[in-house]
Parts: structure tokens; C-alpha cells; sequence
């Protein structure tokens, strides 16, 4: 029989701070209704400088290891998925490695493909301890973004941040994957992409929605045709706004032949418990997956133990994976213990001068940061430059 291997523990963090989408509509003359019905967005995470996604990174993956049954010791692997680092060369990883003093005998790097940057490091940690290379060991995974785009443009009201790490280990306790069954799909697109000296993304939105459906409708039927036959209980999808979800939902629902009022009948028992988290820090690109499924978890494990989810995740440019795991028994007493909404739990509604303040501080280059900020004590911050190199501290 062989050994289950998945998500065995998860954590997030975000930035203290978010704007609400009511205010944002309001400031940019735009009905309310469009950004909270038409997009399905109701708040954004908003990094301040010292919350950079190298500290929002080893912000949810202290809080991982802070659960006393994770041994760090025994970490082979960690890779960060991330489409938004500081540097060109040195990876969030070796940060990362650093901060949470992770054991030297271990492969620590990023991976790169706009928002499947993630997934591709999960599944790879799922494959290095599938094919023995980890002898026992786990596998640190953490997606780690800031989504930026221009004031006043359409993307505005679909940025977010925030991360989300994850502890891949043999016999799971929360979501066991299909290992080798997965639908994959790549083509080369410009739907989005980020010049290497821009902080925000160039897109073409009405384009990028159609490479996504695109996308999904390739590796779901790729799924179909290689995966054990089976109903899949909910779906998890990339999630850059609620509505694209939606569409997404509806758009592998008619490939399973259903209407599309069969399938909107279905969002609600199947998708939206995915949304409740991702409503709450906006698109966080490689982690936007990764929060639905702690929302589902969250909202759901208690039901959901021993069946089957399945998730989609899309990167820009594109590539796209489709596959599934099984959410195992015991799941939801862990989850109530994890506590996973917390790190959302007491953050301050910003105002828009005050977002606006905090964009035009992006326009900065980073060696004129000094500071902690307001981080609280625990959370890691970009502290400034040092000898041109960046430098983190954990306040006190
Ligand atoms: P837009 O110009 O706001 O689009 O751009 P719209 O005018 O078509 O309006 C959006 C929806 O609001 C429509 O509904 C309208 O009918 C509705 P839909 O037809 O889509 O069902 N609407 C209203 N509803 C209620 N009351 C009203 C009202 N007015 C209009 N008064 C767009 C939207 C998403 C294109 C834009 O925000 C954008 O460019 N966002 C960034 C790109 C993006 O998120 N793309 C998603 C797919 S690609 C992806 O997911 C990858 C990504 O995460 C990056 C990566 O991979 O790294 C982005």
C-alpha cells in the first residue's frame, strides 16, 4: 500500500493593515456594487515597507512551526513560490532559511511561475518524498506575494498579500494528494507579466480571464482523463477575485456536462466556503490557492473527513495544474487547534489617504527604508539596507 503524502500542517499571515473595497469604490467614483458583486472582492491586504514578502514569508512560517508536534529539525526541503522578490538572484529561501534557523543538510530555493510558483513547489516536495530522496524528512513550502497594480487602473481593485506556509510530510493530517494524477496545461500567452524593474504587474485583464478558463478547461480534462474516477466533494481555485471562482466553477461544471443554473446551483455548497479567507487579503497570487484551501479546512473539515477536494492553480503565461486530494481523518480537531483565521483577526482598516501614502513609499527604492515599522513583537521586518544587502529582524 502506498504511503499518503501531503499538506500536514498550514499557517498564514498577512500584513496589519487592508482597505476596504467600499472605500476604494467610493474614492475612485465607481459603484460599490461593481467590485463587491461584479468582482466578488470585499477587503486588500496592504504592505507597508517593512512588511515585504520576505517577512510576510517567515511570518507564516514561524507560525507553522510554532506548533509544538513540528520537529524543524527533520525540514529537508523548503522552497518558496513567490512572483514578487526582492532580488534577482538571492531566493526568499535563503532568507527564510536563515530566520527560522532551518538545518543546514537541506536544499532551500524559489520557485518561479507567476501564481503557480506554489504549487509548483508542493508538488515537487510531494514527488522528492514519493521518490525516497527525503528519507523521512519534510518539506517546507511557503508562497509569499504583494499583488500591485496601477492606482486607478481596473487591476486596482484586485491586488492583495499576504503567505501561506505549508509542512509536506508523509501520512498528512490535513490533505493527503493524489500524487502522479494531476492534469496538467502550458501555453505561452502575455496576459501578465511584471518587467523586471516594476514593483506592478502589467496585465491584460479580458484577456487573462480567458487564458485562466482556457487553462482550466485544459488540465481539468487532462485531470478527467488520468485521475481515479470519483465525485470530488468541494473544489479549491486560483482565486485573483471571488467572481473569477465563479466563472471558473461554472466553466469546469458544463466539461462535467452540467447547465450552467446546475452549476451556479452548486457554487455554494461546493466553492464558496473556499472564498471566505481570500475575501479577506485579496489576490496573493502564489498563495491565493492555498488560502482557499485553509478556508475550506477551516470552515468545513469536520464534514469533509475522508473525502475527496479538488484544486485548481493557474500562473500567468501561462501553466496550470488540476488535481485532488483527500482531507484526512482528524483534520478538523487540528484545524480548530491551528487557529488559522488569527493572523486576520485584529488588523486596521486603512483610509485611502492613507493607502495612497503607503504606494507612493512603494515608488521608493528600498535602501531609503529604515526601521521596523510597526511590526508587533514576534512578527519579522525588513529592517533597511545594510552594505547594500537587506536586512530582517524579528521585533521584541
Ligand atoms: P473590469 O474592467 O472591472 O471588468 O476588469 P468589467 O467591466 O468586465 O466588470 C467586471 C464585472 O463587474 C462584470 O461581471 C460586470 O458585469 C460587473 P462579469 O461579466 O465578469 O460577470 N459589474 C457590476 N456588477 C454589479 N454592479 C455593478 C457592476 N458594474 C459592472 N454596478 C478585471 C476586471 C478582472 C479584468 C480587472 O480587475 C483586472 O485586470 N484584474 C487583474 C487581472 C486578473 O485578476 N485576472 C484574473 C485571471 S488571470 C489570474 O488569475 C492570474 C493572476 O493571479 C496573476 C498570476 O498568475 O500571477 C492575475
Amino acid at each position: 500500500m502506498t504511503i499518503p503524502i501531503g499538506i500536514d500542517c498550514i499557517a498564514l499571515a498577512a500584513p496589519q493593515g487592508y482597505l476596504d473595497l467600499t472605500d476604494l469604490a467610493e474614492a475612485r467614483g465607481v459603484p460599490p456594487g461593481k467590485y463587491v458583486e461584479g468582482l466578488g472582492v470585499r477587503r486588500m491586504a496592504v504592505a507597508q515597507p517593512w512588511e515585504d514578502p520576505v517577512a510576510l514569508a517567515a511570518n507564516a512560517a514561524s507560525r507553522l512551526l510554532s506548533d509544538p508536534s513540528i520537529d524543524r529539525a527533520r525540514i529537508g526541503l523548503c522552497i518558496v513560490g513567490t512572483e514578487t522578490a526582492v532580488d534577482h538572484s538571492k531566493p526568499i529561501a535563503a532568507w527564510l532559511h536563515g530566520l527560522l534557523g532551518l538545518p543546514q543538510p537541506a536544499r532551500a530555493y524559489d520557485a518561479r511561475h507567476a501564481c503557480f510558483g506554489g504549487t509548483a513547489g508542493l508538488l515537487t516536495a510531494i514527488d522528492w518524498i514519493a521518490s525516497g530522496s527525503a528519507r523521512g524528512r519534510t518539506a517546507l513550502v511557503v508562497c509569499s506575494d504583494i499583488a500591485r497594480y496601477e492606482l486607478r487602473s481596473p487591476g486596482e481593485p484586485t491586488q492583495g498579500a499576504g503567505a501561506v506556509a505549508l509542512l509536506i510530510s508523509e501520512r498528512p493530517r490535513l490533505l493527503a494528494i493524489e500524487a502522479g494524477t494531476s492534469g496538467s496545461y502550458s501555453r505561452n500567452v502575455d496576459d501578465f507579466w511584471r518587467p523586471l524593474d516594476r514593483k506592478e504587474a502589467l496585465v491584460d485583464g479580458q484577456l487573462s480571464v480567458q487564458c485562466y478558463l482556457d487553462a482550466l478547461g485544459g488540465a481539468y480534462s487532462e485531470w478527467k482523463k488520468v485521475a481515479p474516477a470519483g465525485a470530488l466533494a468541494r473544489r479549491c481555485y486560483h482565486v485573483p477575485y471571488g467572481k473569477m471562482a465563479r466563472k471558473a466553477h461554472r466553466h469546469a461544471r458544463r466539461i462535467d456536462g452540467l447547465t450552467d443554473q446546475e452549476a451556479d446551483d452548486s457554487f455554494a455548497a461546493e466553492v464558496a466556503p473556499s472564498l471566505l479567507l481570500p475575501a479577506e487579503v485579496g489576490n496573493v497570487y502564489t498563495g491565493s490557492l492555498y488560502f482557499a484551501v485553509a478556508s475550506l479546512l477551516r470552515a468545513e473539515a469536520a464534514v469533509l473527513e475522508g473525502q475527496r477536494v479538488g484544486l485548481f492553480s493557474y500562473g500567468s503565461g501561462c501553466t496550470a495544474e488540476f488535481f485532488a486530494g483527500r482531507v484526512a481523518e482528524g483534520a478538523a480537531a487540528l484545524c480548530a487547534g491551528l487557529d488559522l483565521a488569527q493572523p486576520l483577526s485584529s488588523r486596521r482598516r486603512y483610509s485611502i489617504a492613507e493607502y495612497e501614502a503607503i504606494r507612493a513609499a512603494d515608488t521608493q527604492p528600498d535602501h531609503a527604508w529604515r526601521g521596523s515599522g510597526d511590526a508587533r513583537p514576534g512578527e519579522f521586518a525588513f529592517v533597511g539596507l545594510e552594505a547594500g544587502a537587506r536586512r530582517y529582524l524579528q521585533a521584541r
